[in-house]
């Protein structure tokens, strides 16, 4: 397999300043399918990060016989009145988790699917039973054939569906196919995220009648007819987390620009119990690192709990916060793979199931480690911050696929990061 680059760190900088964050990868992912939905029409998608999952999406937009323009920073237009394809069978659908929502858009564009078994990061099995659920719910008949996933219905019909676990992609994916299903569908359970209801005011803007996002139980009411419209991705609330715990890690100071506090708030609450100071503005938020953060116990939970995506990240601060904190993983079962990565580091963390026991050592010792996933990665880095020396992280394509220029973003606060590529790789 070919190297993809790697990130060297010099430990010990204290971060400083003020950094825009990016539209949210998770919106992102689910509004571009969701665009492809207009009947005959053109969408403009705005604050898109400029992330390889997003690209790739549009490549398979592209494919797909769809016509994507990159109307100016962040901003893709896209036009389906040519998209024409239910299949989405290229080996590209298969490097990413959020493919999955290309079932519901072209079922509810289309009544017909077929999309090969998504991909992603390899933090636990990952079933997408809810998703299939749902469809079935809604009249679809479903099948998996060689490794491809084959839904059809003769007609859509609204209907009552409680979801056995809370799912932000079956929530999505239901809501997507939903829209387009004679009479009412009523999603109980439902996730919560600050992206679901993002995907729910875009498809509304497309003219969908969708009430109750952000609650847990969600009304669709299916319409005939989705038209295009401009709509901007809400700011990642997981880019945000990061840089805020970077932040912490360093003794920082650091403004993050363009967030929606509240979306932030549950970071924020276990921050300030580690000891650091947080200043809130309508938009902005300003985190002022402690000395040595207190050890803390943490449980991620769906929203508004504490999201799993930054529980990676979490675990490389208090691997050198003061005493013993326990981490508890309750969505991922396999979702601990940086922590032997953490460990090479000098940290003293042990793993027992989906808990964590972190005992919190002065400092961690630059290392070359791999990131095995995005998050995993991103908890290197925050390592790599707080290092005495140079950390090496190797396999940052996981990296990329989530994070819009994240060494840029961490050296203009301070940090001296370096992307350093080999010969043989692609760039
Ligand atoms: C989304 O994944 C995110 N990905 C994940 O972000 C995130 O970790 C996760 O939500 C939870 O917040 C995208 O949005 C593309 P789920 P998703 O369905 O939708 C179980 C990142 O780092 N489950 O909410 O796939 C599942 O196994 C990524 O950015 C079922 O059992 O997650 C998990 O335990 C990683 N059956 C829990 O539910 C199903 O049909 C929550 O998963 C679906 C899910």
């Amino acid at each position: 397999m070919k190297e993809l680059g790697k990130f060297i760190i010099e430990g010990g900088r204290v971060l400083k300043g003020s950094i825009p964050v990016s539209g949210a990868k998770n919106a992102a992912v689910a509004l571009i399918p969701a665009a492809i939905m207009a009947d005959n029409d053109i969408s403009t998608l705005d604050n898109l990060p400029d992330i390889n999952d997003v690209k790739v999406l549009i490549d398979i937009v592209g494919q797909l016989g769809g016509k994507v323009d990159i109307a100016e920073e962040g901003a893709i237009k896209i036009d389906s009145t040519k998209l024409s394809s239910y299949q989405a069978l290229s080996d590209s659908v298969k490097k990413m988790r959020a493919s999955y929502y290309l079932l519901g858009a072209f079922l509810g564009k289309f009544k017909k699917a077929e999309v090969i078994y998504p991909g992603g990061c390899n933090i636990g099995v990952r079933p997408i039973d809810q998703h299939i659920k749902g469809f079935q719910a809604l009249g679809a008949k479903v099948i998996t054939e060689h490794g491809v996933i084959k839904v059809s219905a003769e007609r859509l019909v609204g209907a009552q569906i409680y979801l056995d676990v809370v799912s932000v992609g079956a929530t999505i994916n239901i809501m997507l196919a939903a829209c387009r299903a004679e009479g009412i569908t009523v999603i109980e359970n439902a996730a919560k995220e600050p992206h679901v209801v993002d995907v729910a005011n875009f498809l509304n803007s497309m003219g969908a009648n969708i009430k109750g996002a952000g609650t847990d139980v969600i009304k669709i009411r299916g319409v005939e007819e989705l038209r295009g419209c401009t709509y901007s991705a809400i700011p990642d609330q997981i880019e945000a987390g990061t840089f805020m715990i970077a932040a912490a890690a360093t003794r920082g100071d650091v403004t993050l620009l363009n967030v929606i506090p509240k979306h932030l708030e549950s970071i924020t609450a276990k921050l300030v119990e580690m000891g650091a100071k947080i200043e809130e503005g309508p938009d902005t938020i300003r985190v002022i690192g402690p000395e040595r953060p207190n050890a803390i116990d943490l449980k991620t939970l769906p929203y508004p709990g504490f999201p799993t995506d930054l529980q990676q990240p979490m675990t490389a601060i208090l691997s050198a916060a003061k005493g013993r904190s326990i981490v508890t993983e309750s969505i991922y079962e396999g979702r601990f793979k940086h922590v032997d990565e953490l460990k090479r580091m000098g940290a003293n963390i042990k793993v027992e199931g989906r808990m964590a026991v972190i005992d919190g050592i002065l400092k961690l010792s630059g290392a070359k480690v791999c990131a095995s996933d995005l998050r995993a990665g991103a908890a290197l880095i925050i390592a790599g911050l707080m290092a005495d020396g140079d950390t090496e992280i190797d396999e940052i394509k996981h990296i990329d696929r989530g994070y819009e220029r994240i060494e840029e973003k961490l050296n203009s606060l301070g940090a001296n990061i370096k992307r350093v590529h080999t010969d043989d790789e692609e760039k």
